[in-house]
């Protein structure tokens, strides 16, 4: 016998009501939904239908199991008005052969062993960095992260070093997010010339302008530097053909998009619950100091730092930059007992499966011994899914885990940033999640104590 789900209605003008509402606060709103209608739930809209689950057991049916009839969310991928209109058919937004084929092209340059090679540039990047940071000084955290980590990008995967236009390029990416998000308030046709429309557009033309300044130089040189722009502009497929402009230009958009903004986003969360729980920040240095005793991380030392490790994994738990992703069924299929209909839309809501009550001890609490060797097989399976799962998990995953941990070791030796005192954390949740209005912090200097070598006993 087939389930039947708790359904949340909503009508055609109830729709206007619920945007702005999303508009405002989407995550809040979710959670209220979920903690009221349980793990698997409907919201039919006017027509449509909207399934909601934050349930592990759905999740792997969703993103591993029942993959092959899933597609990439209908909203997401219109052209008209979801991330597809400004990133078109890269990575993120593609579906069937044609994704496939694109993923196969990329994954070499993002496979362990060759992001091994990034780990060198991506501390010497962060100690350039640290060497315009001053003891006392006030600044915007999340505005530093994102330039560190879209510096990285465009370093590690483009080859391209990026300097004056770095701002410019963090703005418009914002500007094509927020356009972008499932909540945008902007439900009018995109020919409507709204004063958000513009921006959209000029933010587009701005990006287009860069990308295919890339692309230009590398064809006219025609220089195989084996970097992943090469690696895109020149492979060939089965018939012989090359990647056309536009294909090139918007898988170097997405792979800088969801590359630089998720990993800045897990910093400045880190960086938050550090300053809040000088405790486990102090066990952090402890470890630091331990082991690297001020000088630079190198790759191989990540092994020996298995706390910093242990507190970027809690972090993306509790605050997972993707925090909700959506799929389309292809078919009629059974999720956890309910029937969905071909067509349906379903929503993986990945921060409250990250918080439930039903899979973790002290949902709320940032407690990094969770991911302990000991304590991870406790882990209820599937409840913990920062980059996704199945075939469409993040491409990224390894690149993402390793950066983070050399900045956070980088970092975390020489500042201990804190919060301002009046500071208050309001989450805004878009396609990724962030605190909005920026984050604020005062840098306190460090001086790590190098720790005396351990004696060798024979
Ligand atoms: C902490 C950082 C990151 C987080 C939390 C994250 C999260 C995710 C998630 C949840 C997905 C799956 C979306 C879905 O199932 O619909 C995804 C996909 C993707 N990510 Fe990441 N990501 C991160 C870093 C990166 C980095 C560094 C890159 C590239 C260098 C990247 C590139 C991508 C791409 C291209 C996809 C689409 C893959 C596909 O559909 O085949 N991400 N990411």
């Amino acid at each position: 016998m087939t389930r039947t789900p708790n359904t949340l209605r909503f009508t055609f003008w109830d729709k206007f009501r619920l945007m702005a509402d999303l508009q405002a606060d989407a995550l809040g709103l979710m959670e209220r939904w979920a903690r009221d209608n349980g793990d698997f739930f409907l919201i039919k809209v006017d027509e449509s239908d909207q399934y909601l689950t934050s349930h592990p057991e759905a999740m792997h049916e969703i993103f591993v199991k029942q993959a092959a009839h899933m597609i990439k969310d209908e909203d997401y991928t219109d052209e008209r008005k979801g991330l597809a209109r400004f990133l078109g058919s890269g990575l993120l937004t593609s579906n069937g052969d044609f994704w496939k084929r694109q993923r196969k092209l990329v994954a070499p340059a993002l496979h362990t062993k060759q992001i091994a090679n990034y780990a060198q540039t991506m501390v010497e990047y962060t100690e350039t960095m640290l060497s315009t940071w001053r003891d006392d000084m006030v600044l915007n955290m999340n505005l530093a992260m994102n330039d560190l980590t879209m510096r990285i990008v465009g370093k590690t995967l483009f080859n391209i070093t990026l300097e004056g236009d770095l701002r410019s390029i963090g703005q418009a990416m914002e500007v094509i997010q927020v356009r972008s998000s499932g909540n945008s308030l902007d439900f009018l046709p995109n020919w409507v010339p709204t004063p958000n429309e513009l921006r959209s557009r000029k933010a587009q033309r701005h990006l287009d302008q860069f990308v295919y300044g890339l692309i230009n130089e590398r064809r006219k040189t025609r220089d195989d530097r084996g970097d992943l722009l090469s690696m895109i502009l020149f492979a060939e497929d089965e018939h012989g053909k090359h990647m056309t402009d536009l294909q090139a230009r918007d898988e170097i958009l997405t792979l800088f998009a969801a590359g630089h903004e998720t990993t800045a986003n897990t910093m400045n969360w880190t960086w938050m619950l550090l300053a809040q729980h000088p405790e486990v920040a102090a066990k952090l240095h402890a470890e630091l100091d331990q082991v690297l005793g001020g000088r630079a991380p190198t790759l191989d030392d990540l092994k020996q730092l298995p706390y910093t490790e242990m507190v970027i994994k809690e972090s993306l738990r509790l605050y997972p930059p993707a925090w909700s992703v959506g799929r389309a069924t292809t078919q009629d299929t059974v999720i956890m007992g309910y029937d969905i209909p071909k067509g349906s839309k379903l929503g993986v809501f990945i921060y409250r499966a990250h918080r439930h009550p039903d899979f973790w001890e002290q949902p709320d609490r940032f407690m990094p011994e969770r991911f302990a060797p000991e304590n991870e097989g406790k882990i209820v399976k599937h409840a913990y899914a920062p980059f996704g799962n199945g075939p469409r998990i993040c491409i990224g995953n390894s690149f993402a885990m390793m950066e983070t941990q050399l900045l956070l070791a980088t970092i975390a030796q020489h500042y201990e940033p804190r919060l301002l005192p009046n500071w208050r954390l309001t989450i805004e949740s878009r396609v990724t999640m962030y605190p909005k209005g920026g984050l604020p912090m005062r840098l306190v200097k460090r001086h790590p104590q190098p720790q005396p070598t351990p004696m060798l006993t024979v």
